[in-house]
């Protein structure tokens, strides 16, 4: 794995430089309530900058579509997180970043660094863990199929696996680990919220967790078996989620499978409440704050715990698109223009459905401005469409916009969860690079792919071969 770190041209602090910032009512205790990185300002000649590099500069060296990525902000809502668990929760906490969110080397160290745990589902991300510098015992390993392999692999690494079925827990005794199993169970706690329902995932009718009532028969199975060791429960709602309600009602369902867990002989030690804080993602999304919803979370959990009498469980929690959204900055070039008197404007960018899936497949909404000209007027009303052979690939609709000429570089903000985690290579094309941005110096995280290096799997049959 090769490494590059290029310094800006200037590593002057932003004040210094005449640089003023951008969104200027930001709440700088909690990146999910902001369009933009936490270091986002403007320079002397009206460019956007984030972590102190000019956007439009990183797009030059770098290339685009280009995944940007601010350190001080990914560092900012991580330490939001451990701050307030430890001033609303009288007992332990940790926060797990769920690493679908962003998975890569460079995250996961970075959160290790700050003293998360982490939450994997597959083989990828628990190697991509375990490789980035996180302990094993700060892992958990999820999933509602997990292959043997990857249980397997979940129990040579001594991670705790989160049991979400039957079939689970017969992989897991058949491989007769030598040493007991962590065990979470993870049940539906019949919990309905409002966001999209393809990230809705406390409802019954889920495809995730036991079923409340099998609980019950799960734990009493348990009892008998030596290679298990049921140290937590766990229960995720939903995702990109604005209400607090919800979350308070979690707390009592979790502390009465605690109540039930512990009656049968099992010292859960660990409640985890899963994640779903939403995020800012337009001017009028109005999320709640990483503190509120931790006091909220923290402190029903507390309450429910005591109204039962059941000594503290360590809080654990799973934050995704909380923890990394904000910090991304999806940086695109401008190419070719259609427009259609009197219906739209199509503006086409390098990138589209591929690098951010999330507009197509949930009807997302983002913001976005030029890079060199933020706050210029914006005359024009374009649509920012993909470059992807599918008319469905827009990224934006109905985007005020200052006149754009191809080559100028737009910012679309808000992309650093969900973005290049669910990226592909339809239409073979390519995934952007990835760079992280602090004090003036971009490293490169993650390389931008080659077209023949998408050829890397394909295989000829030998009778299919062109004859020369
Ligand atoms: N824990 C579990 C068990 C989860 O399933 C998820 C998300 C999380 C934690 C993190 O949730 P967050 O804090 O990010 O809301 N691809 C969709 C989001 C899918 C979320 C899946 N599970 C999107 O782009 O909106």
């Amino acid at each position: 794995m090769t490494s590059t770190s290029v310094p800006a041209s200037s590593t002057a602090p932003a004040d210094l430089r005449n640089a003023r910032l951008y969104e200027p009512a930001r709440d700088p205790a909690s990146p999910n309530r902001n369009l933009t990185p936490l270091t986002t300002v403007i320079d002397a000649e009206g460019r956007l900058e984030v972590g102190g590099c000019t956007l439009s500069e990183l797009a030059r060296r770098y290339g685009t579509p280009l995944y940007v990525l601010d350190e001080a902000t990914l560092r900012g809502t991580a330490q939001a997180y451990r701050s307030a668990l430890a001033a609303h929760y009288p007992g332990e906490a940790l926060a797990l970043y769920a690493s679908k969110a962003n998975s890569s080397l460079a995250i996961t160290a970075l959160v290790a660094s700050e003293g998360l745990g982490l939450d994997a589902v597959s083989a990828g991300e628990l190697l991509t863990a375990v490789r980035g510098g996180m302990p094993p015992e700060r892992i958990v390993f999820h999933g509602n199929n997990k292959s043997r392999e990857e249980l397997q692999l979940a129990v040579q690494l001594g991670v705790t696996v989160v049991a979400d079925n039957w079939l689970d827990l017969e992989n897991l005794a058949a491989l007769a680990p030598t040493r007991p199993v962590q065990l979470m169970l993870r049940f539906t706690p019949g919990i309905e919220c409002h966001t999209h329902e393809y990230i809705r995932t406390g409802h019954l009718d889920s495809k995730f967790g036991f079923d409340p009532d099998q609980l019950e028969a799960v734990l009493r199975h348990l009892q008998g078996c030596s290679w298990a060791q049921v140290t937590g429960l766990h229960a995720h709602i939903g995702s990109q989620i604005f209400e607090l309600q919800p979350h308070r009602d979690l707390a009592a369902v979790m502390a009465d499978a605690l109540q039930l867990a512990r009656s049968l002989g099992h010292p859960v030690r660990d409640l985890n409440v899963g994640g779903g804080l939403g995020i800012r993602y337009i001017a009028s999304d109005d999320p709640p704050s990483i503190e509120e919803w931790v006091r909220t979370v923290a402190q029903a959990v507390a309450a429910a715990c005591r109204e039962r009498n059941l000594e503290l469980p360590r809080l654990l929690c799973e934050p995704g698109r909380s923890l990394v959204a904000t910090a991304g900055v999806t940086l695109y070039s401008v190419g070719s223009r259609k427009a259609i008197p009197g219906i739209r404007t199509y503006l086409s960018v390098d990138g589209g459905m591929s690098d951010n899936p999330r507009p197509i497949t949930y009807q997302s909404q983002y913001t976005a401005v030029l890079a060199d000209r933020p706050e210029a007027d914006a005359s024009e009303t374009v649509t920012l469409a993909g470059k992807h052979c599918e008319s469905g690939d827009v990224l934006l609709k109905d985007l005020s916009l200052p006149p754009a000429t191809t080559g100028d570089v737009l910012a679309v903000f808000a992309t650093g969860a969900y973005n290049a985690s669910m990226a592909s290579n339809y239409n073979r094309i390519p995934r952007p690079a990835a760079v992280l941005v602090h004090d003036g110096q971009a490293d490169l995280v993650q390389r931008r792919e080659l077209p023949e290096e998408l050829l890397r799997y394909d295989v000829l049959p030998e009778r299919l071969r062109p004859v020369a």
